[in-house]
């Protein structure tokens, strides 16, 4: 995946680790770091399997935000169409689904928890099944207007963090820090292959390839808010580089922005 090519202003990040304070401690500048007049948001935007979610769960412990997986809210609309037999063909049928459900993420960042109309469904929204439905119900332009809403809706409490293919460019264009996560599909399929088979999947590397290279062209070519970079995102290739660095840089990225 790359960056966007329409954007010449693209951001590359180079700088390496220093000791960091959290950006309660210093003042905002409210024209360019705020979304509200009081909560600050961090957008981490790739493709799957491009570190954001160990990223954002990171970052959001270090300061003390809040940590929003967008991608389980599309996940649970996706099982909820699949669960009420609705097609993933019938958009308008999809999107009413989507505005009527009831979807919340609770728990710190390491403990998410999906609730699906009171039903938890941390653990139903990441089998393949409802993987796919994810991908399909997020190209309806209406799903994902629904979906942007409670996103919103979701992050009025404090700073956020949240991870997704849209954050910087459409949910949260005035974020306060955006990043844009990618690495080569074979780093990616490994990451993946690891997490599916802590959870008993018997998948193969390749297997995985397949299915991330499905998803990847259904996000980036879908016309609805494509994954793309946006063009003040700063781009941090994830291919050769421990997370652990990765999140440092953004910790220090957050620091020289507060
Ligand atoms: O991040 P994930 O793999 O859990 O996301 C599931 C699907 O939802 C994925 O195919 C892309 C889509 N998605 C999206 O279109 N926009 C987002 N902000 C987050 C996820």
């Amino acid at each position: 995946m790359k960056p966007n090519p329409d954007s010449d202003d693209d951001e590359v990040m180079t700088t390496h680790n220093s000791a960091h304070r959290t950006p309660h401690s210093a003042p905002h500048t409210p024209h360019t770091a705020l979304r509200t007049p009081h909560f600050p948001a961090v957008a981490i935007d790739g493709p799957s399997g491009s570190g954001k979610s160990t990223v954002g769960k990171a970052i959001a412990r270090a300061l003390g935000y809040l940590y929003i997986d967008s991608g389980a809210v599309y996940r649970a609309v996706g099982l909820k169409a699949l669960e009420t037999d609705t097609s993933l063909e019938d958009s308008h049928a999809v999107a009413a689904l989507a505005k009527e459900a009831s979807i919340k993420l609770e728990g710190d960042p390491d403990h998410l928890r999906v609730f699906l109309d009171g039903r938890d469904v941390t653990d139903d929204i990441r089998l393949p099944h409802a993987s796919r439905a994810s991908s399909v119900v997020a190209t309806i332009p209406e799903v994902r207007e629904a979906v942007v809403k409670k996103l919103r809706e979701m992050s009025h409490e404090r700073g956020v963090v949240m991870d997704g293919r849209d954050i910087g460019t459409k949910v949260f264009p005035d974020a306060l820090v955006k990043i844009f996560l990618d690495a080569s599909i074979n780093v990616r399929a490994r990451r993946r292959c690891e997490e599916e088979r802590e959870r008993g999947r018997d998948v193969t590397v390749e297997q995985i390839g397949v299915e991330l290279e499905e998803r990847d062209r259904r996000d980036t070519e879908r016309a609805a808010t494509p994954l793309v970079k946006a063009a003040d995102a700063i781009f941090i290739d994830t291919s050769d580089m421990p997370l652990d660095r990765v999140i440092d840089q953004v910790l220090e990225i957050i620091m020289t922005r507060s």
